[in-house]
């Protein structure tokens, strides 16, 4: 009985302790995932087990490779379905999962499977400029073109319809008047290398 005990105990430490996997969506440059990668790296807390893409030639699998974590590459129908995916994120016992720049629609059947357990992150902040083809250059502009005077990143859940999940946090930078497309995604990169990596942790902590 009392062996049985122990071995009870043992067994709830060992969940208590075990990391949270992590898989990291993308489909561009990766900036952001390698950030998040390294940040995690020497910690118990979680890990970064796989990036996934929708393109081959993302420099994101070369980031991946580099850091020594395992990338996949599924097709648009792939994605459509989700299937696959899913068939994956459970073999590789994935419990969240993080868009870092990550271009395709989310399939519905992935979000149901991980309610809550899936973020983005958004170069502005939303509710402004976001939604179907706001991504990348595309907002710096649209926010340049509006003449703001502040932009910013939005980190959040991701829900089915673009950039409308519940919002995790928002961080601003100034908007300045000689400011380039080039100018100011470097401004709001900065501030995705700085909190995106911080927020990831603090949510895996919870989980
Ligand atoms: C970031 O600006 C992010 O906000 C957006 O896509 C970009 C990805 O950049 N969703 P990187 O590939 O991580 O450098």
């Amino acid at each position: 009985m009392l062996l049985f005990a122990h071995i009870l105990h043992f067994c709830a430490l060992n969940y208590l302790f075990m990391a949270i996997n992590i898989a990291i969506l993308a489909s561009g440059s990766g900036s952001n995932a390698e950030k998040i990668i390294k940040h995690l790296r020497n910690k118990e807390i979680g890990t970064v087990k796989a990036v996934i893409s929708n393109k081959k030639d993302a420099f994101v699998l070369q980031r991946a490779a580099n850091l020594g974590v395992k990338s996949y590459v599924f097709n648009k129908k792939e994605w459509e379905s989700g299937k696959n995916i899913i068939h994956l994120l459970s073999e590789l016992h994935i419990d969240f999962i993080v868009l870092a720049g990550f271009l395709l629609k989310v399939p519905k059947s992935l979000i149901d499977n991980y309610t809550n357990r899936i973020i983005n992150i958004h170069p502005a902040l939303l509710p402004k400029f976001g939604g179907k083809g706001m991504y990348g250059d595309f907002v710096h502009q649209a926010v340049l073109t509006s003449k703001e005077t502040e932009s910013g990143i939005t980190i959040h859940y991701v829900n089915e319809e673009y950039d409308q999940g519940s919002i995790i946090l928002q961080k601003k930078c100034p908007v300045y008047p000689n400011d380039t497309v080039s100018t100011l995604a470097t401004r709001i990169h900065t501030l995705e290398h700085t909190y995106f990596p911080l927020v990831v942790e603090e949510l895996i902590s919870k989980l």
